[in-house]
This record gives C-alpha cells, sequence and structure tokens, in this order.
C-alpha cells in the first residue's frame, strides 16, 4: 500500500534552484577574468580538479534546452542568479547584450508560467569591485544598488520574487574565517564584521530600489540555516559544565549563523519573506584551542571544535558524498524553532535550497544503505538514493506547515550537475546528471520522481 497522497497547500511553489556561475560558463566571463571566482579557480590549490576552468555546464549554449527541463519537471517556479560580473562592467556601464540573455530566459518561462525567483548575487563579485575592498568597501553596496536599479528598471514588471544575497553567512564564513573562497581570508574578523555591514547595506539598497519600482515585489534573501545540536549527553556531567562546553558553543554558533543577518534585516524593515537553505546539522563543543575545521592549521575560538558526528556515530550519522549528515529532522526543527517564528512574524518561508551530492564511485553511507546491493555508483543516474533524500525532506516541511509554519514553495538544489565552487566538479547535485565534457544532460531518476510530485502538487509517504 503506498497511502494517501500528502498535499501541500493551493498554488504551492515546486522548483529547481541554479546560480550563475555554476552553470553558465559563459566563455567572455571565464577567459576575461571578470570575477573574483573566474580568477579564483586559476590559483593553484584553490579549487579541486575538475574544475572545468570556468565553462561549468555551459548553461549559456544550452538555455533552450535546460528550459525544456525545466518545464518537463512540471515546476511552477525556477530560482536562477544574475551573473553581476557579466552585466555590470564598472561605474555606469552595464551590458545590455548580456541583459538579452535574462530577458530571453524570463519571458520563456513567463510563457510557460513559470515563477521565476531572482537571486541579484550569488556569491560572485566583479572584479573591479573586488580589486577595490570588495564588500569591505561601501562603494560595493553602493554599486550593487545601481545594478539592482538597472535590473529593476528592465524586470521589476516581470519578477515579483527577488532574493537579494545567497547565504551571506556562507560567504563570509569562507571568505573571512576558513579563508577557503575569496577574497581568502582566515579568522579576519574585522574584516568580516566589515564585510557583513556592506551585505546588509547593500540588501537594503537593493530592497528599497526594488520596491520603489514595484511596491507589489516580494524581497528577501536566501538564508543557510544549520540545524545545531549539542550530542554529548548529560550523563556524567553536571548541568552548568554540559551547558558551558556543549550548549553555548551551539547557542553562539546558532545565533551569528543562522540568525544575525535575518534580523539586520528586520532591524531595517526590508525583508518581505525568508528564503531557507537548509542542507545538514552541526555540533559545536567548546575548545580554547579548536582548530577551524575548514582550516586547521588555524586557531578559531568561536568555532569552538567541530565533533565529526559521522565519525563519532558511524552507525546512527548517514552522511552523502560529501560527507555532510544527511538529516531530515534538523529540517523540521529549524523551520518550527521559536526564534525564527517570532523573529519572521507573519512572514512567509521558501525553501530556496535543499539538495543531495553524489560522487561518482564514492558513495556516502546514506546511498549505500537506501537501496540494492547491485547498485551503479559509478553513473548516479539510478538515484534513488536522491529520491528518498527528496521525500524525506519534503515530510519534514509538510509537517511544519500542518503545524502551522506558513512555508510557499520548495526548490530542490539543483536543477543540474553543476561546479561546486572549492569542490569543483566532483560533486553532483543535479536531477539532471551532465557529462563534464560532451555537456550531454540526462535526467536521472530523482528528476521523474520529482516531475510527480510537483504535478500530483504532494507526494506519498512510501512512495520509494
Ligand atoms: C549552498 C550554495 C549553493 C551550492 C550548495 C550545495 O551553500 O548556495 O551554491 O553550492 O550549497
Amino acid at each position: 500500500m503506498e497511502g494517501p497522497i500528502l498535499k501541500f497547500p493551493n498554488k504551492f511553489y515546486w522548483g529547481t534552484a541554479t546560480a550563475a556561475f555554476q552553470i553558465e560558463g559563459h566563455p567572455e566571463e571565464y577567459l576575461g577574468k571578470l570575477s573574483d571566482w573566474s580568477e579564483w579557480i586559476d590559483i593553484q590549490g584553490k579549487v579541486q580538479e575538475p574544475s572545468n576552468r570556468g565553462r561549468a555546464v555551459d548553461h549559456y549554449e544550452h538555455l533552450l534546452e535546460d528550459i525544456e527541463l525545466i518545464k518537463n519537471l512540471n515546476s511552477n517556479a525556477y530560482r536562477f542568479s544574475f551573473n553581476w560580473a557579466r552585466l555590470h562592467r564598472g561605474p555606469g556601464q552595464f551590458d545590455d547584450n548580456t541583459l538579452q540573455f535574462y530577458v530571453s530566459l524570463i519571458d520563456q518561462l513567463k510563457a510557460s508560467k513559470i515563477e521565476p525567483f531572482a537571486t541579484i548575487i550569488h556569491f560572485v563579485l566583479p572584479s573591479w569591485l573586488a580589486k577595490e575592498g570588495g564588500w569591505e568597501n561601501p562603494k560595493t553596496a553602493y554599486e550593487f544598488g545601481q545594478f539592482t536599479k538597472y535590473l529593476a528598471k528592465h524586470f521589476a514588471h516581470k519578477i515579483k520574487f527577488w532574493v537579494t544575497h545567497n547565504e551571506p553567512n556562507i560567504f563570509l564564513n569562507f571568505g573571512y574565517e576558513s579563508g577557503i573562497w575569496p577574497p581568502g581570508y582566515s579568522n579576519e574578523w574585522g574584516r568580516y564584521f566589515k564585510a557583513y555591514q556592506g551585505l546588509v547595506l547593500a540588501h537594503q539598497l537593493a530592497y528599497s530600489t526594488i520596491k520603489e519600482t514595484n511596491s507589489n515585489a516580494q524581497i528577501g534573501f536566501a538564508q543557510n540555516l544549520y540545524s545545531f545540536e549539542s550530542f554529548d549527553s548529560l550523563s556524567d556531567k553536571s548541568k552548568k559544565k554540559w551547558q558551558e562546553t556543549h550548549a553555548l558553543p551551539n547557542i553562539m554558533r546558532k545565533q551569528l549563523h543562522n540568525y544575525a543577518f535575518i534580523e539586520s534585516c528586520l532591524e531595517l524593515d526590508a525583508l518581505d519573506f525568508l528564503g531557507v537553505n537548509y542542507y545538514t546539522r552541526f555540533s559545536y563543543k567548546l575548545n580554547a584551542q579548536a582548530k577551524d575545521p575548514a582550516n586547521p592549521q588555524i586557531d578559531s575560538f568561536l568555532w569552538g571544535e567541530l565533533q565529526d558526528l559521522a565519525k563519532h556515530f558511524p552507525d546512527q550519522v548517514k552522511t552523502n558524498s560529501l560527507n555532510w549528515e544527511i538529516y531530515p529532522e534538523g529540517l523540521h526543527k529549524v523551520l518550527t524553532e521559536k526564534k525564527l517564528k517570532n523573529l519572521l512574524e507573519n512572514r512567509p518561508i521558501y525553501i530556496t535550497e535543499n539538495g543531495y551530492s553524489h560522487v561518482e564511485n564514492e558513495p556516502g553511507s546514506y546511498a549505500k544503505t537506501n537501496i540494492n546491493p547491485n547498485q551503479d555508483f559509478s553513473k548516479d543516474l539510478d538515484d534513488s538514493y536522491r529520491s528518498k533524500f527528496i521525500r524525506d525532506h519534503l515530510l519534514s516541511v509538510h509537517k511544519a506547515i500542518n503545524e502551522g509554519v506558513d512555508i510557499r514553495g520548495y526548490f530542490y538544489w539543483s536543477l543540474l550537475d553543476n561546479f561546486e565552487w572549492a569542490l569543483g566538479m566532483k560533486p553532483r547535485f543535479g536531477l539532471v546528471h551532465v557529462d563534464h565534457n560532451s555537456f550531454t544532460r540526462t535526467p536521472k531518476t530523482s528528476y521523474h520522481y520529482y516531475a510527480q510530485i510537483a504535478k500530483n502538487n504532494g507526494l506519498r509517504q512510501k512512495s520509494i
């Protein structure tokens, strides 16, 4: 028995999410080094091989095919990002030819009744701004405002949903704390907070600019939320000791990572909805000698010590191929947290990212334990583990909706296998497999599974 279909609310948005630099591969950008990431990719050791040297998955040349894939998925929404570096070449200089690519994308989506969710920046900065201090320099926020004005002029009447920033918290972590992404600073907290301010200012400028052009626009940003939990039991520890060593570092991190940027936008009265990107859970233990997990040669007092759940609890913790714990309950937890509810008041939530990564021939324990023993892990085409991942996370979303959380959409990350930043091309998050040489697209099993969910506006609990 498969059981009845668990329905989602009417007009729920079903979509996928992508980002310009991870898919487009426009030669002008990667050869012309227009962005910080097109330069970063060429610095020895910064990006794992294969990196495809910025060609990503050649979406620029496959636009029509990719739109067909979006349509055949029965999606009624699609999240993409603009390529700031290609569109904005210098103060007051905008590239109208590049704009045509987005005009074409947006018009085709709208003609198929697919709601565009537009992200203004997804991590990547134009080189001319990065060279002058990036987000630490208020000029970047000002230029972001000018860029938004340009976009609003062309699209404010076509695009209702705007995502100003993607994961400012992850950007700051990786750019100013661990230093594994541009601008590459390690534990530079002064810079971190200067850049933080730049991001907030940029958000506010974009918010007011879009509203001036279209007061009905809905504007938010996409926040990465981790489920922070302490793993050690109370067992032989006094409550006080436990709080100090286990609960507090998690509370501290949760505040900075999950909530701080939301609070900043709310203080400026500049948030209509929250985008939630959810992948995994983390646990921290206080340790004055802690090393940054992403960069062990560096002390990281704020992080405390990351507890390696997969190592300590191999029987309980299932991981994807990147060793990220797969923890669907965490999505329910972050969505129903009282603090989030109090902060957002009546603002809706969209799940703007959630996805599963496979690496060929290196399945994580989640995949290994969830499929038949003869599974071929070399291709990631018969990916029933990804379908199960989607189902389990959607059950968490459904539960949260039933408990009163106003969630209005879900965007799977990602439509296509793509360029996964410092990890290069190996991690595959797509519903559609992409051959890295020929760029041939092949829908995976999970693509068809997700298409059914979107068609039915719901799923069966025991569908896999
Ligand atoms: C998120 C990013 C997205 C992608 C996924 C796997 O943090 O927003 O670009 O890299 O992780």
